[in-house]
């Protein structure tokens, strides 16, 4: 996993107002990464609660792993005059869509967007650069463009024991790509409740932890980054203390066999655009 830290915040559907209280929380708890975008809204709360804290001298700003997203590329390359045809609101993910609100695609090659984002590296603005939700075929292409200035250090996906990415870990972890895991813990209001699962249940007992901890911990161990949200503050703490147990093999491999293909993350209004990443299995 290198220098990015195993576990770190999720900050999605984390509230303005309650979420600067939450990163706090998380620093004094040990949490190192931050995993942030433009479209969560909320990323001034979150370095609120980020200077906070380095004000305070409990942290450095070169002890912290901060990631972020920027605005979806369809957004940007949206020509002016699209944007008043039929535009009806910005959607979910504040993106422009259409009258049968499906999101106006961008002809952008995402080559080009790479590139744009070396230069960010270049010019020291960040640190590191990398993709999400990249199937291998997209991540293939990337990583063998000519004049590669900068390899993508990881690739975040959904993944949970209903969904394992068994496949597309090892194609990345293959080509020196680490995983980092979304939506680890199953989510909220999706109807599924992963923590409910009675191998999960049975498995918490067994090690005397909680199912999200062992929902982390399973992931960890195929060294994978995991990044699950939390702004309760038991819960942002518990999410953490995963590094004083292991789960077998016997363990592993149980929780393997949950997989069902289950993804919940399917961002349904961009399934016209070209480089949807779900077409194909991984
Ligand atoms: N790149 C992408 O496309 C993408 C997509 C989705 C998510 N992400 C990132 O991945 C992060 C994690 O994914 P996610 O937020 O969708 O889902 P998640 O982390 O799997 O689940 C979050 C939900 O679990 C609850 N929870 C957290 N810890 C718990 C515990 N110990 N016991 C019981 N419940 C617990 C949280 O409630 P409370 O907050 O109320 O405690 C929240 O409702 C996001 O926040 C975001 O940063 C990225």
């Amino acid at each position: 996993m290198g220098d990015i830290p195993a576990v770190g915040l999720g900050t999605w559907k984390a509230a303005p107002g309650k979420v600067t209280e939450a990163v706090k929380v998380a620093i004094d708890a040990g949490y190192r990464h931050f995993d942030c975008a433009y479209l969560y809204h909320n990323e001034h709360e979150v370095g609120a609660g980020i200077r906070y804290k380095i004000q305070e001298g409990v942290v450095r700003r070169e002890d912290l792993f901060i990631a972020s997203k920027p605005p979806h590329p369809a957004w940007i390359m949206i020509p002016s005059k699209l944007l008043s045809f039929c535009f009806s609101h910005p959607g979910v993910y504040d993106l422009p869509v259409d009258c049968t609100n499906m999101v106006i695609p961008s002809d952008t090659d995402f080559l080009d967007t790479w590139e744009a984002m070396e230069d960010l590296v270049s010019s020291g603005l960040v640190k590191n650069i990398g993709v999400s939700n990249f199937n291998h075929e997209q991540l293939e292409r990337l990583l063998n463009k000519p004049e590669l200035r900068f390899k993508p250090v990881t690739n975040q996906i959904e993944c949970h024991p209903y969904l394992n990415q068994k496949n597309l870990i090892s194609f990345c972890q293959s080509r020196g790509v680490s995983v980092t895991a979304y939506r680890p813990l199953g989510g909220s209001s999706e109807g599924v409740d992963l923590m409910d699962d009675p191998v999960i249940q049975r498995i918490a007992k067994e090690h005397n932890k909680s199912p999200a901890q062992i929902l982390i911990r399973f992931q960890i161990q195929r060294n994978v980054i995991v990044i699950p949200k939390s702004i309760t503050p038991g819960r942002i703490k518990e999410n953490i203390q995963v590094f004083d147990f292991e789960l077998t093999q016997h363990n592993m491999n149980s929780i393997l066999s949950l997989d069902r293909n289950l993804r919940l993350a399917t961002f349904p209004i961009s399934k016209n655009h070209k480089d949807y990443p779900f077409h194909i299995e991984y």
